[in-house]
């Protein structure tokens, strides 16, 4: 799958820096030309991300989340980097979206056309990868035009 644009940012890891990394991601994605209902779940997929960054990731190891997008081909991938080594656990598409806690991973695996995490040298990744909405196929061509498939 040919990469065709990548940007890196990295916050401090706090709850108020889950804003930022939200705009930071809606921001980048209208740079890009991407459509709106793909920005929006990406930005929501990152808001979900983040937060259990700030929330999940126990470690004296660091203070810091990272998040990576990148678009590819056919879609946008997104990569929330922290410093705890635990990988989040499955979960089943049937799971209840209206149960208490537990949400945001399910809402992650419904917006996304595959997900998963990679441990790392220091912590690990989660990933997920959003498809571009490719109104008359068009959005596509004109995003990345060296991978036309
Ligand atoms: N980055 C992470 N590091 C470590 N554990 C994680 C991480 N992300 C998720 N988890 C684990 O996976 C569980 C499910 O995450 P999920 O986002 O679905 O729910 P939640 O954060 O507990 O609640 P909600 O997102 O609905 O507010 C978390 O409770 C946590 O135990
Ligand atoms: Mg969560």
């Amino acid at each position: 799958m040919a990469e065709s644009k990548m940007d890196r940012s990295r916050y401090p890891s706090h709850p108020a820096q889950v804003r930022s990394a939200r705009h930071h991601a809606a921001q980048v994605l209208r740079g890009w030309g991407v459509g709106d209902s793909t920005t929006d779940a990406v930005v929501y997929v990152a808001g979900e991300l983040a937060s259990n960054a700030v929330r999940h990731a126990h470690t004296s190891q660091g203070r810091e989340f990272g998040m990576t997008l990148r678009l590819l081909e056919s879609i946008v991938r997104i990569e929330l980097r922290d410093p705890d080594p635990s990988l989040p656990p499955d979960v089943s598409p049937g799971e209840d979206l209206e149960a208490d806690g537990g949400r945001g991973l399910l809402i992650v695996e419904r917006l996304a056309t595959s997900w998963g995490s990679a441990p790392e040298v220091l912590g690990k990744t989660i990933w997920a990868d959003i498809p571009l909405e490719t109104a008359a196929g068009e959005d596509r061509a004109a995003l990345c035009p060296e991978g036309a498939s």
